[in-house]
């Protein structure tokens, strides 16, 4: 059966390895057997970047980099979460039935509380405004990572109490994740993210890439000593990048003992630049186009219109707003 698929990333820095095993290698699949709506959260990333010429150009540079890893406008529609207002005005509809406690067991605002960043309301009613992007679009699906599952469950929450006081107006959707890169590492071992400064790239320079790769920490264990493949982060990161055969041929590598990391991490090096030479060569050519660029995201943010509006409708109908006779004036 067709689903209807969503997701949407953070403009907030370049994409990294992450974004793409986890998430993005997600959206090219799904979007050819079913109904896939990608989108970039600029309205998210507001609540942390406080630089008009920053977000604009990361937004820009985002919709060029899922355009050159194989995001296809002719199968998915690809947008800026602003170019649909329907999706804020959903977000107020939501966020007066959800309870402040939700809000307050949310993981991302928690931790980054914790780390120092100053909080805003924005940050704190993060996963309201997110549970708006998914239920606008009837969504099933959503490709992500582990790290946002949370955030689908708070959706499916939301919209359950919704449903619950004002009949079935929601679809709810279920997270999508690739177990075996749900998390993908960053060069410290960590969850790789941009908050942490353990990224890297997708489209870094070839030498960058190769510098930052060659720089990861490893332990100090003796050569000789075998070792546990999947407890190493390096080892994790290769596998990314190579085949099932090479992959084993690697862990048994480690398993045996005596090699040193530097072998392992010039393969590495190896096997992602050759993995991203192909986007690298589309990209060269979408950074030529920045109409054509623009006219997808135009194009994109019509059709998503058309869906948004329709289910802003229903939930305004069914809460008794009388803003859905107002819109559809408006549209006429
Ligand atoms: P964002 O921009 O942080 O990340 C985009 C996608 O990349 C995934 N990801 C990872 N996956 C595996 N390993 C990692 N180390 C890793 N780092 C990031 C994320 O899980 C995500 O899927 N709140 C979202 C954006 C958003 C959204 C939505 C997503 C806004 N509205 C609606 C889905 C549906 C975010 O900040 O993603």
């Amino acid at each position: 059966m067709t689903k209807r698929v969503l997701s949407g990333v953070q403009p907030t820095g370049r994409l990294h390895w992450g974004n793409y095993f986890g998430a993005i290698r997600q959206y090219i699949e799904l979007q050819e057997q079913h109904e896939a709506y990608y989108f970039i959260a600029n309205l998210h990333a507001l609540t942390t970047i406080r630089d008009r010429e920053q977000l604009t150009d990361y937004t820009h540079n985002v919709a060029v980099d899922l355009l050159s890893l194989g995001v296809d406008p002719s199968r998915a529609v690809l947008f800026v979460q602003s170019e649909v207002p329907e999706v804020s005005e959903l977000y107020w509809l939501l966020g007066s039935g959800t309870p402040m406690g939700l809000m307050e067991r949310c993981v991302a605002y928690k931790e980054k509380k914790e780390r120092g960043i100053a909080a805003n309301l924005g940050l704190f009613t993060y996963p309201v405004l997110q549970a708006a992007d998914i239920l606008a679009y009837d969504s099933h699906l959503v490709p992500v990572g582990e790290d946002q599952v949370q955030h689908i469950e708070v959706c499916r929450d939301i919209a359950k109490s919704f449903n619950h006081s004002f009949g079935e107006v929601f679809v709810l959707p279920e997270a999508r994740i690739l177990k075996a890169s749900a998390k993908v590492p960053g060069t410290d071992g960590e969850k790789m993210s941009k908050s942490y400064n353990n990224t890297i790239e997708i489209f870094e320079e070839p030498k960058a890439m190769r510098k930052k790769i060659m720089r990861i920490p490893t332990d100090s264990r003796p050569m000789e000593d075998p070792k546990e493949p999947d407890e190493d982060h390096l080892y994790q990161l290769c596998s990314l990048f190579v085949s099932d055969e090479q992959r084993e041929e690697i862990a048994a590598i480690y398993r045996r003992g005596n090699f040193g990391y530097g072998e392992i991490k010039k393969r590495l090096a190896d096997a992602a630049d050759a993995y991203w030479t192909p986007a690298r060569e589309r990209r060269a050519q979408w950074l030529q186009r920045p109409d054509d660029v623009r006219d997808v995201l135009i194009d994109g943010a019509k059709r998503a219109r058309r869906k948004a509006a329709e289910v802003l409708d229903r939930a305004q109908a069914a809460c008794g707003i009388a803003g859905a006779s107002q819109s559809a004036v408006v549209r006429a």
